[in-house]
């Protein structure tokens, strides 16, 4: 069965059941400046999962793309991804744990549907602790369908809890669904909890029952929801009996493709293959929404995809341009089933082309720099100086370094790394001061106003243009802000009313601006805008605007936004290339 028969009948199946079938959401998140990309088909249901009515009603089905990173240095083997779509049916408030596993078993089950043994099926439940209960309710539930009790298993919160998505949110037990993938038939001692290589997770019925607080306190929910994932690249390796994901024909003819531009087959450099794949399939889809390569956040992550997907490219011997001629080919994949894709086919590749010849001049040199290294050192370690050397003058991102010179059995200092790269912005910083002439920050009320207006311009900006639109450079006077960013096009009159609203609203809701300290990945973590790259020491003042944004920032910024009384864009102007430059002013 094809992946896209298997993701049709899905919403077949789900739309049968009464659930009106929703497009998917961008992978960037359109409500929620915490975090980078959208992990998971609940994502973006957070508002309604909490008791917000939803239009469309209370049940409701799709197929989510969905970005995760955490696994990153994983990918090149049988299971690992960044870029993935979930299937995933959704009852706000409506049916509970009964329906949502009769669903989940038919639909596996059922010859009509997937038609998988029902021999060949475990499934977990959660084992209840001081939170919450035992779920004996879903297991009874299983037992009553066919599953026998030995392929039941009560498993503690790490397995069977899912969410929330942040550090708070709505969450609450799961009962998951595994797949047999081990020799012969399963023998009674064997299930998910004690032999977990064997069975793999196909499916995630979760039932979202409680808010965990900010506190940690987990607080039962208006409604009772259910919120279920299941990962279309792993079920479709089970219906095309197939060993890995990189073998169905979802990625088939990526790799085939691949394989045209080098004489290395498959076989002999799998991982290369894979991570080309991945990467480039995780990155067309964020071009898709609007993401550029950049030095920061989402365009960060794209960026350091597409540069180890070219690397992985050379140590094919592939020396042309050729993530575009990938890329086109994930867009001709995808086409049918998220229209964005074949929509921005000339932004996407695009993107593709510039970032590689960007990458592509200095890459080459780069290596050979680095093979040059290799015997010189004598400690085992890639000194900091030597790996900030690679970023600055090659545009090796730090992690492409680390993984060059793990496969030379050497490590990188990278907290070396940090200090020169902060010692370098430093000296930059100083000298761009000494350009601005008066440029220095002051703490006076003025700038400390326009300190919050450029966090709330960036948040405006990034909401109304897209997540590209992130800041390249930023000057304040006592008399105005300078704020530079991402953007290729200059902004229409309309754009720049709805910044200048964006702003204004957030003024207007005199939101509270709270100041908090942390390690830089722990800023991260809680989804902090900032630089990626290694800019900063061991602590980091992150500051929220309660409801509007959240970045890592030395200050000083004002308590409330009330008290930036109004604000008002000045001037739009061309920076450099792809670079535009706001200059604008908050009350008196
Ligand atoms: N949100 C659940 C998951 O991602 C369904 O597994």
């Amino acid at each position: 069965m094809l992946a896209k028969d298997i993701r049709r009948k899905y919403l077949e199946f789900f739309k049968e059941k009464g659930h009106a079938i929703l497009p998917s959401a961008p992978v960037i998140p359109e409500n929620d400046p915490t975090v980078l990309f959208t992990t998971a088909g609940m994502h973006p249901l957070v508002p309604f999962l909490l008791g917000q009515l939803h239009p469309l009603g209370k049940r409701l089905a799709n197929a989510q793309k969905c970005i995760r990173t955490d696994d990153i240095d994983e990918v090149g083997d049988e299971t690992h991804l960044t870029f993935f779509e979930m299937m995933g049916n959704w009852s706000l408030g409506d049916y509970f744990k009964k329906e949502a596993i009769e669903w989940s078993f038919e639909f596996l089950t059922s010859k009509k549907w997937l038609g998988i043994p029902v021999g060949k099926l475990a499934v977990s439940a959660f084992k209840g602790d001081g939170d919450a209960p035992q779920d004996s309710e879903a297991a009874e539930t299983w037992k009553k369908l066919g599953i026998p009790d030995h392929k039941i298993v009560f498993l503690p919160k790490k397995n069977n809890w899912w969410g929330p998505a942040g550090q708070s949110g709505p969450c609450g037990p799961d009962t998951e669904m595994f797949y047999w993938v081990g020799k012969g038939k399963p023998t009674v001692e064997s299930n998910p909890g004690n032999d977990e290589k064997n069975w793999v997770e196909i499916w995630n019925d979760v039932f979202m029952q409680y808010n965990k607080s900010m506190e940690g306190k987990f607080e039962p929910l208006k409604q009772k929801n259910v919120d279920t994932g299941m990962g279309l690249e792993r079920v479709a390796a089970v219906m095309q009996g197939v060993q890995s994901i990189y073998e169905t024909d979802l990625f088939t003819p990526i790799l085939e493709k691949i394989a045209t531009l080098t004489s290395i087959p498959y076989s002999d450099k799998k991982d290369s293959y894979r991570i080309i794949a991945d990467h480039i399939r995780a990155a067309t889809f964020m071009a898709a929404d609007g993401v550029l390569p950049s030095n920061v956040d989402q365009g960060y992550v794209m960026r350091r995809l597409i540069r180890r997907a070219i690397r992985h490219g050379k140590a094919l011997n592939i020396n042309e341009d050729f993530t575009a001629i990938i890329a086109k080919k994930v867009i001709h994949i995808f086409s049918e089933a998220y229209p964005e894709v074949a929509r921005y086919e000339e932004k996407i590749l695009e993107a593709f082309r510039a970032e590689e010849e960007r990458f592509r001049k200095t890459l080459g040199h780069g290596l050979v720099e680095f093979e040059k290294l290799v015997p010189t050192i004598t400690t085992g370690k890639i000194n900091g100086i030597d790996a900030f050397h690679l970023y600055d003058t090659y545009g090796f991102p730090i992690e492409m370094t680390m993984e060059l010179a793990k496969e030379k059995n050497l490590t990188v200092d990278k907290a070396g790394f940090e200090a020169a790269f902060l010692e370098h912005q430093a000296k930059s910083r100083a000298g761009a001061e000494q350009k601005f002439k008066g440029g220095l920050q002051d703490h006076s009320e003025e700038t400390t106003k326009l300190h919050t207006a450029t966090h709330l311009l960036h948040a405006a900006l990034r909401k109304i243009l897209g997540p590209h639109a992130t800041q390249k450079g930023s000057n304040i006077t006592a008399e105005r802000l300078r704020f530079d960013f991402g953007n290729p096009d200059k902004l229409t009159p309309e754009q720049l009313k709805q910044v200048e609203q964006f702003v204004n609203d957030a003024i207007k809701a005199d939101a509270k601006v709270i100041c908090e300290t942390m390690t830089p990945d722990e800023a991260r973590a809680s989804g902090a805008m900032g630089l990626f790259d290694a800019k900063y020491g061991d602590k980091v003042k992150v500051y929220t605007i309660e409801g509007f944004s959240k970045e890592i920032c030395g200050g000083p910024h004002v308590e409330h936004t009330g008290q930036l009384k109004s604000f008002k864009i000045l001037k739009e102007e061309a920076s450099s290339a792809g670079v535009r430059r706001i200059k604008a002013v908050v009350g008196k």
